[in-house]
């Protein structure tokens, strides 16, 4: 049995990394979300709410059965446009993210799978191309993207600027990627691509 393949699936916001990651789950991948296991470690009995409460109490909260969580709403202002925060905030987050997704890279590599995906907004961003083995860049033009993104429930123009300028250009992201895929030609067409390229990672082992 050959070594277990790490793929990481990048791309900038609305571009289709969600939807790239359940087309690869439906096809038997093991997925690992980075965005979900953030929202986890924030939610009540997550693993970070003790140390984010601890930093940020403002955002610290508890349910009516009094258990403490993070209202990420709350967190997402406090750190918007403060550089200082949001460094903070992502010291306590991205080691305990990352120690979730070598965990589950773990457990898939014991159950045998010869590849598991990682689906990880700010990849590159965080230098974690060095923990994968072939990086993935979804992408779609930016008027296919801003309206993507336009469409979701709380979006401004105002605050997917500011998204995008915290995030690696998509030009420069495809630059790095082993593999672009496109997500503006329907579903078919992406898993078309995703199918090639996991063809092309199989031989290539
Ligand atoms: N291959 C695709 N075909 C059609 N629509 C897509 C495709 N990929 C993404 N989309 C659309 O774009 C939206 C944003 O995609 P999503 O996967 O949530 O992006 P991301 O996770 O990168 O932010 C989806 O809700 C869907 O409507
Ligand atoms: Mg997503």
């Amino acid at each position: 049995m050959g070594k277990m393949k790490i793929i990481g699936l990048t791309g900038s916001i609305g571009m289709g990394k969600t939807t790239a990651a359940a087309a690869f789950r439906a096809m038997g991948i093991p997925v690992h979300d980075a965005d979900a296991t953030v929202h986890a470690l924030l939610a009540v009995g997550g693993g970070g709410v003790d140390a984010v409460g601890a930093a940020f109490p403002e955002a610290l909260r508890k349910d009516d059965a009094g258990n403490a969580y993070i209202d990420r709403r709350t967190l997402g202002q406090i750190v918007f446009g403060n550089d200082a925060l949001k460094a903070k905030l992502e010291s306590i987050l991205h080691p305990m993210a990352r120690a979730t997704g070598d965990a589950f890279v773990a457990e898939m590599r014991g159950k045998g799978h010869p590849l598991v995906v990682l689906d990880i907004p700010l990849l590159f961003e965080i230098g974690g191309e060095k923990r994968v083995d072939i990086t993935i860049c979804v992408t779609a033009p930016p008027e296919v993207q801003r309206a993507r993104v336009l469409a979701r429930d709380g979006m401004t123009a105002e605050k997917f600027a500011r998204i995008l300028a915290g995030q690696m250009p998509d030009a420069e992201k495809r630059k790095r990627a082993d593999y672009i895929v496109r997500t503006d030609k329907g579903h078919d067409d992406m898993r078309r691509q995703l199918e090639d390229i996991l063809r092309r990672i199989r031989t290539e082992s």
